[in-house]
């Protein structure tokens, strides 16, 4: 009874000190705590506090089956990329991981090596090759690597209403000497959904939406830990002010324009069109 200002953050504490679940306890003792020192030090009017009540509110309103604010929410505050690096910190060498995003669907096709995973998908054409090793060097035969990546509008093929097939995305596996190779289109950059309250706070803060161009993979192959990533295009604009924080030099790479001509797979291009050579290293499970 008769808690104050003072007494109220230890009140919690002691109140959530039975949880059965000594991380749960944990947890929730730092979160309350945090909280308690947020409001303490921004001296939070009861306005304040209520225009983040609705806030949040708008963002639990905003998510459906297609629709996941909460995760761009903390997508734009760093958080997912906080956790991402504090969870995947890798032996000096191998790939660096970076954030998954909303637009990961589980039931990709699995498609050949060599195959031309656009299927429809409208952009300049581009041929992917590179290799997937371990930290020690031995090539990885038979990684499942997830593929998928914005068209030339910045769409993915999920956020085009009208079309129900999947496109820019497959599931390809490493050759016996780890080796992988398939055609494309070039991505373009795209602003992640900011029509909803996280695109309402980004404009408060005077922040755009823009994400750099990149394609996404995961990987996952027996024996290693399994990383997620992106590989970002060299010159684009937004790499230094990418809205969800999840750009690493070591994922810059240049996608070489080729003039019309014998495309790496032996057919032959009447337009331009582009190369990507991208090299993955995969920190083993148990070194
Ligand atoms: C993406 O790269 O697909 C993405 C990541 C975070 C938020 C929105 C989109
Ligand atoms: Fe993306």
């Amino acid at each position: 009874m008769d808690l104050n200002e003072d007494t109220i953050t230890q009140a919690v504490l002691q109140r959530n000190a039975t949880a059965a679940s000594p991380r749960l306890r944990h947890v929730m003792a730092l979160l309350v705590q945090h909280l308690h020192a947020f409001a303490r030090e921004a001296s939070l009017t009861e306005e304040e506090w209520s225009a983040g009540i609705e806030f949040l509110t708008a963002v639990g309103q905003t998510c459906d089956s297609k629709r996941q604010e909460f995760i761009l929410l903390s997508d734009v505050l760093g958080l997912s990329t906080l956790v991402t690096a504090s969870n995947h910190r890798k032996p000096r060498g191998c790939t660096e991981a970076t954030v998954l995003g909303p637009f990961y669907v589980a039931n990709a096709p699995e498609l050949p090596l060599g195959a031309d995973i656009a299927q429809g998908a409208k952009g300049e054409p581009c041929f992917v090759r590179g290799t997937v090793r371990r930290d020690d060097g031995q090539p990885v035969a038979d990684a499942e690597m997830h593929v998928w990546q914005s068209d030339e509008d910045g769409f993915y093929d999920v956020q085009h209403v009208d079309r129900e097939v999947l496109a820019a995305r497959a599931v390809l596996r490493s050759d016996s000497e780890g080796r992988f190779h398939f055609r494309s289109i070039v991505p373009e950059p795209y602003p992640i959904p900011h029509d909803g309250p996280v695109g309402r706070m980004l404009t408060a803060l005077n922040r755009h939406p823009w994400r750099p161009a990149h394609l996404h993979f995961l990987i996952h192959a027996a024996g290693c830990q399994t990383l997620t990533t992106h590989v970002f295009r060299r010159g684009d604009k937004y790499l230094a002010s990418d809205a969800v924080f999840g750009v690493r030099s070591t994922l810059v790479a240049d996608w070489a324009r080729q003039e019309p001509g014998t495309a790496p797979d032996g057919s032959v291009m009447t337009s331009p069109f582009h190369t990507l050579n991208f090299d993955f290293v995969l920190a083993r499970a148990d070194p």
